[in-house]
């Protein structure tokens, strides 16, 4: 059967925008659809990481026993204003709030943690043997200014583990964190802090803090002034220039934490130690949600600013810590907890950018042709023997002729396409070509699947 490979692309067309009729104005055919600002679509090129992810995150849940939880994309707007904050940026700023159609006001979840912590209480999981560990994967939005790798809608998969306040579940998490980011291939580096508790040690400093920036307040830029009164931690957080001097000087937490603090830190960094995960201690590390205690880290992915100019290096691809406040906060009995979440497509970003090799798991291997009326009534019944048996296989029964079916499977990159024709089909044969080689072999039909399996090393 000849056969020419061909290279040639045909361009991709744009729909055709119809003739406007007369008077008609071009957005009546062409409305303003386009994707929102700061929002993306996944495209079917895409998924191949996103499957990368997933796999290398159950892979994790399944070693760490973390069960899955989903919980609702729309919650009380009251959950989030509660919990990160009234004065965060996330619930100031950039909450998606809206009064619904009952006259409740509802936002799309900016993160998941307080969702977590309200299924806990509303699904009385106090009563199952502590801690339960949970895990998730979903969307998240937040209405920030979008630039690189910063979206309205992002997506998130996180770990929390509630109902144990020992220090060895945050070194736990921490672990988890740097072996999921291990497991992706990244290489990352974990700066840890303690924030302390409010009650104690946090009210002392931030007396300090706020004293030591009023003294410099004509050096601050206008955002820190208003941190000063609003949520003097997130003075540790600016990145603004004219105040990072002033930010190296400033009085650090962990010299006011109290001893339980202070204990249960020195511990957290023990047990890291022990198993020799890479961490920085950032006496400035305070995040960007109110409900923070103790521990808190973020993962930064190591030398990924080479093409970047370091801006990519800035923003974590994780983070998380102990909160072991906010489920009483909600209503529920007090109950220590602790997690992290990472950043999907902030992580994707930095496997790109370290040129991960990432398997396309949805990647056939078999093309099945057919020619003719007679061979394509049989393919029917193959190409679904080929699927059962674990074959991943393509075709494309509307394709009449053989070269353009061809040209197809070596599209898809295939290794090898079994063809069947009329002659085929009275034979009780069809026809194995390697794609590589172009050599084609015939086989006796009813051979064929154990003959594909020894070809590709498929086990029996
Ligand atoms: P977070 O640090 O706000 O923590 O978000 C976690 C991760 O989500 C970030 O490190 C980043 O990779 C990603 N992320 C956040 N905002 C955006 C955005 N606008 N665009 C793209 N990616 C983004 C939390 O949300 C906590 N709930 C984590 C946690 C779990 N703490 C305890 N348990």
């Amino acid at each position: 059967m000849p056969y020419k490979k061909t290279t040639t692309k045909k361009p991709m067309k744009k729909a055709p925008l119809r003739k406007l009729k007369k008077g008609e104005k071009e957005e009546r055919i062409r409305p303003n659809v386009e994707l929102l600002r700061g929002m993306k679509d996944i495209l079917p090129v895409e998924q191949k990481y996103w499957q990368y992810v997933e796999d290398r995150v159950k892979g994790l849940v399944t070693s760490y026993r973390f069960n899955k939880i989903d919980t609702p994309i729309l919650e009380n707007a009251k959950l989030f204003t509660m919990t990160a904050g009234k004065l965060t940026d996330v619930v100031e700023k950039e909450m998606y709030s809206f009064v619904d159609r009952g006259e409740e006001t509802v936002s799309l979840r900016p993160e998941a943690t307080a969702s977590i912590a309200r299924a806990y209480i509303s699904h009385g999981m106090h009563n199952l043997p502590q801690p339960v560990k949970l895990w998730y994967w979903g969307p998240m939005f937040r209405y920030d200014r979008p630039q690189a790798g910063r979206y309205r809608q992002h997506h998130q998969c996180g770990f929390e583990i509630i109902g144990k306040d020992k220090p060895v579940v945050d070194a736990e998490l921490v672990i988890a964190s740097f072996a999921l980011c291990s497991s992706l291939g990244l290489e990352v580096e974990i700066q840890i802090n303690s924030i302390g508790t409010l009650e104690c040690c946090r009210e002392n400093y931030k007396e300090e803090l706020v004293s030591y920036y009023r003294a410099r307040r004509s050096a601050i830029c206008e955002t820190c002034k208003a941190r000063l009164t609003k949520n003097p931690l997130r003075l540790l957080d600016c990145k603004e220039e004219q105040c990072q001097a002033i930010k190296a000087e400033a009085p650090q937490i962990v010299d006011y934490l109290c001893n339980d603090c202070r204990d249960h830190f020195m511990k957290v960094l023990e047990y890291l130690d022990e198993i020799d995960v890479p961490y920085t201690l950032n006496p400035r590390l305070v995040r960007g949600l109110d409900y923070y205690t103790r521990t808190v880290f973020e993962i930064y992915v190591k030398n990924n600013d080479l093409s970047t100019g370091g801006k990519k290096a800035q923003s974590a691809i994780g983070g998380g810590g102990r909160y072991d406040l906010l489920i009483e906060k909600l209503g529920g009995r007090p109950t220590p907890a602790a997690g992290f979440a990472i950043g999907i497509e902030r992580a994707i970003a930095r496997i790109k950018d370290a040129n991960i090799q990432v398997e396309d798991n949805s990647r056939v291997n078999i093309f099945l042709a057919c020619l003719g009326e007679y061979a394509k009534r049989k393919s029917l019944g193959l190409f679904e023997d080929l699927r059962r048996e674990g074959f991943r296989v393509a075709t494309n029964f509307s394709k009449e002729k053989l070269r353009s079916q061809l040209e197809l499977a070596d599209k898809l990159k295939v290794k090898f396409t079994l063809i069947l024709g009329q002659k085929e089909v009275l034979d009780e044969t069809i026809i194995v070509r390697d794609m590589e080689t172009g050599v084609q072999e015939v086989v006796d039909y009813k051979k064929v699947i154990p003959d594909l399996r020894k070809k590709l090393g498929m086990v029996e």
